[in-house]
């Protein structure tokens, strides 16, 4: 029998283990409370990654309520499972969801909403799921120049990598601007729009992991592979031009704002 690691799951361990603590865990709340998630709610998780905002979820439903995540990574899925029981956990596109009209009463979505390949599509299915009067809430991060520390290592990218690793650092930022997020909620079908600017703390071990993060577990996620050499050179680099984020005890810590749009069909 083959011990092989799928690498797929392991670049999921790796999300789970590094990004998720160090930016992701912190929106749960926020985002539940927007969409009134409660005692006795069914929610739907899109784009749920390895679950934290659905593991979340589960502790407020409780025994009376249902949690399902979605995604369209079978990795994060089998890492999702492995750690969150309780949920239901499917494999699917968030642009066309397997579920009726009207089954949720909170339909949530943190940090996918830039990776979909129709955004619109997806809102639009996002509002068919949820319940007359239940609300769609999504977390989009704000715009790269408004964060701290990932300009930095996104000029850092192009000046030693090229432009396609430099974009793929830049991809998650896209939906910053706020008159475009509206306009697109509005166009997907949303009637009600409202948008909150949350001050939001990125905090990664060392600036090492973070790089080193990107460099060996994000980039080839959006197709761009860099070899060994390359990276230990943009690692060196990058302890010099991001120690300004470094505390006294060596951790990496940086501003990373994000928006929550709440929407109603
Ligand atoms: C940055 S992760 C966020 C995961 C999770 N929501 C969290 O807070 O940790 C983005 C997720 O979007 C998922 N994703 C990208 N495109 C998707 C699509 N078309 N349908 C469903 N999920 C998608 C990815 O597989 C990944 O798990």
């Amino acid at each position: 029998m083959s011990d092989e690691v799928d690498p797929a799951v392991e670049a999921a361990w790796a999300y789970e283990d590094l990004h998720v603590n160090a930016l992701f865990r912190q929106w749960a709340v926020p985002v539940l409370d927007a969409a009134g998630v409660r005692s006795g709610s069914r929610v739907l998780d899109v784009a749920c990654g390895t679950g934290v905002l659905a593991r979340e979820a589960l502790g407020r439903v409780g025994a009376t309520g249902a949690v399902t995540g979605i995604d369209v990574d079978g990795g994060m899925l089998a890492v999702a499972e492995s750690i969150g029981p309780g949920v239901s956990w499917i494999e699917s596109n968030a642009c066309d969801l397997p579920f009726d009209d009207n089954e949720f009463d909170a339909v949530v979505s943190q940090f996918g909403l830039m990776f979909f390949p129709d955004r619109a599509q997806a809102i639009h299915e996002m509002l068919r799921c949820a319940k007359p009067g239940a609300r769609v809430v999504v977390a989009v991060w704000d715009a790269l120049e408004r964060s701290e520390a990932y300009p930095i290592s996104v000029h850092l990218l192009q000046r030693r990598a090229g432009p396609a690793a430099a974009n793929a650092l830049r991809t998650p930022f896209v939906l910053g601007d706020t008159n475009k997020l509206r306009g697109l909620f509005e166009e997907a079908g949303a009637s009600t729009v409202s948008i909150d600017t949350r001050h939001g703390t990125a905090r990664f071990p060392s600036v090492r992991t973070m790089v080193e993060a990107d460099l060996r577990g994000w980039l080839p996620v959006m197709g761009v592979s860099l070899d060994d050499d390359l990276i230990e050179l943009i690692l060196d680099e990058a302890d010099d031009v991001l120690s300004e984020y470094v505390t006294a005890d060596g951790e990496m810590v940086f501003d990373a704002p994000a928006h929550i749009i709440t929407a109603q069909a």
